[in-house]
């Protein structure tokens, strides 16, 4: 479905981004797999597309640097050319109660989940402006929506991404540029798996499905929201969390 078109997952070393990353391989797509650190988990993601057929490589570069993302897109564009599909995944928590909360951990978390994505998307819609067509999607979070407490600085850049989403999508859509963002409930991947059993236990009761989600759920979603199948969907939120909202 996606021979020809150049896939970029941000934070594709892990979790969600590593199965967003298998799932464009599966398809065909020529899969760029960003990370900013973990070098072995990135040569395995790019090892397990092997058996795709499909073009594959890893690209090294922190998504809050606006100079490096300039780097890895000239990178992505002499091997594959430019990006059709953007995926804005990369993400981390520094959790704290705002009292306590550090401007570094507020900072840190601000730079990498939103201004990354920022610095990510334009990048890509120059590419993407030429050919008059592209996908971006965002990765936000349930949260952006509920609040949650000690994730004053997540919460924020996830629900800037929102922000972000709808805001680009009126932008580029007359350059036939699509925006949307997807809000995944709790899904099991390292970001969960240091939660106490506590608060696994508080999530599970609100979660209508009485199972948490996989990287999977996340991953089909995205090769939707990335295929002709929902060119008619813009600046839209897809929510995938089990029925959270409603438990
Ligand atoms: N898991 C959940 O329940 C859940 C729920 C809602 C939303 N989300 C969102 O889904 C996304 C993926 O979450 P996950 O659970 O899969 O996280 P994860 O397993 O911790 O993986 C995070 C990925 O982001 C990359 N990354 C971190 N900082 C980066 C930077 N500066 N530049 C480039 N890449 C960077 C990491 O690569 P390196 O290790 O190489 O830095 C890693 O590949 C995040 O945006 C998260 O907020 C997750």
């Amino acid at each position: 479905m996606f021979k020809g078109k150049t896939i970029l997952v941000t934070g594709a070393s892990k979790g969600i981004g590593r199965s967003i990353a298998l799932e464009f391989a599966r398809l065909g797509g020529n899969v760029c797999i960003n990370y900013s650190s973990s070098n072995e988990s990135a040569l395995e993601v790019l090892e397990a597309t092997r058996v795709f057929d499909c073009q594959a490589d890893i690209f090294k570069s922190d998504i809050s640097d606006e100079s490096s993302v300039k780097n890895m897109f000239d990178e992505i564009e002499k091997k594959f050319g430019t990006v059709d599909i953007l995926v804005n995944n990369a993400g981390i928590t520094k959790d704290n109660i705002l009292m306590r909360m550090k401007s570094e951990e507020w900072d840190n978390v601000l730079n990498i989940n939103l201004k990354g994505a920022f610095n990510c998307i334009k990048a890509a819609s120059k590419g993407m402006m030429k050919k008059r067509y592209g996908k971006i999607i965002n990765i936000s979070s349930v949260v952006a929506f509920t609040g949650n407490i000690g994730q004053a600085n997540y919460i924020s850049s996830k629900a800037g991404l929102i922000g972000l989403t709808k805001s680009s999508a009126i932008e580029l859509a007359p350059r036939g540029i699509r925006v949307n963002a997807i809000a995944p409930g709790f899904i099991e991947t390292d970001m969960t798996k240091s939660l106490t059993e506590d608060v696994k236990n508080a999530m599970l009761s609100k979660i209508l499905l009485g199972y948490f989600g996989k990287p999977e759920d996340i991953a089909k979603a995205s090769v939707f929201l990335a295929s002709p199948d929902s060119d008619y969907i813009t600046g839209t939120v897809l929510h995938i969390n089990g029925g959270m909202f409603l438990g």
